[in-house]
């Protein structure tokens, strides 16, 4: 399997590192990894038996691919000379809103530069990753890639003018997912039930309401007509969802946050 150096050794990093020593991808030793001016790489390596790099030399000899995985703010402070000394190396990012052009600048010897946006369910490997490359990736490129991301769960190629739209739903997703659950939440509290009954009772509700939806070929559309009757419960509460915007309301979200993607990535 391939070598792998991690600039960065946080969240996302560990994540990852995490996903290919599951996976059986990689051996701990076979990932050298440098953090920042904490501790984080020291506690990665502990936990996981990867290699704490000693130079920037020692991160990048031998190694058959890089992973950015610092924070975008902390990309323009990193020591030049990664850029040189990932001549011919495979680079992946992880960085939010830095683009194509600016990592290909800086790892301008490089053989080819992943973009990548994972998500935070990608800490238990049910996280969805969008990607996008500079160049097309050869066969063998396309597996270190994937070896790379499916620990986070699933993923997905999409072109890079697709980022800042894959940024709101799936990167931003989560976000909105869990703003929903409390919401549901409080209503329920304020139906009378206990937090601990209400956090049972939606909880499962939205699980398992997710697990038959994937069990069927049904849409979503034709499942929610299946629970409601004519004049029902359940028609009285879509139709207030309606008469408040609802869908509306979710596609504001939406593109609220792919333009402040947009914005951002200026
Ligand atoms: N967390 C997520 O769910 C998520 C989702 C999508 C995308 N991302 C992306 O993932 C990236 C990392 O996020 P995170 O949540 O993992 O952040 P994090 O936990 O703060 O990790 C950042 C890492 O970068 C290290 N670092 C800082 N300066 C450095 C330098 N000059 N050289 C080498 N390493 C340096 C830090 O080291 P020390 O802490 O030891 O100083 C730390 O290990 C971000 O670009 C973010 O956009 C994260």
């Amino acid at each position: 399997m391939a070598k792998l150096s991690f600039i960065g050794a946080g969240r996302m990093a560990g994540a990852i590192v995490r996903g290919l020593i599951r996976s059986g991808a990689c051996v701990p030793s076979d990932i050298k990894i440098i953090g920042g001016a904490n501790h984080s790489a020291k506690d990665l390596a502990k936990e996981t038996g990867v290699i704490i790099a000693t130079s920037a030399e020692d991160l990048f000899a031998g190694a058959d691919a890089v992973v950015v995985a610092c924070k975008p703010q902390q990309f323009p402070m990193l020591n030049e000379s990664y850029g040189k000394l990932a001549k011919d190396k495979l680079v992946l990012s992880v960085l939010a809103g830095t683009r194509l052009a600016t990592l290909t600048q800086f790892f301008n010897s490089s053989r080819n530069v992943v973009r990548t946006m994972p998500n935070t369910p990608g800490a238990i490997g049910k996280g969805v990753t969008a990607l996008c490359s500079a160049k097309t990736l050869t066969t063998s490129d396309r597996a270190i890639v994937s070896a790379i991301c499916d620990g986070l769960g699933m993923t997905l190629e999409i072109p890079e003018n697709m980022f800042d739209a894959v940024t709101a739903v799936s990167g931003s997703g989560p976000g909105f997912f869990f703003e929903t659950i409390s919401a549901y939440e409080e209503a329920a509290v304020e139906l009378g039930f206990t937090p601990v009954q209400a956090q049972l009772l939606v909880r499962q509700t939205f699980l398992g309401s997710l697990a038959l939806l994937q069990s069927t070929q049904e849409t979503p559309e034709t499942l929610r007509n299946q629970v409601t009757s004519p004049g029902g419960t359940t028609k009285a509460g879509l139709d207030a969802l309606a008469k408040n915007q609802f869908r509306e309301t979710i596609k504001a979200a939406l593109l609220a946050a792919k333009n402040r993607s947009e914005e951002l990535g200026k």
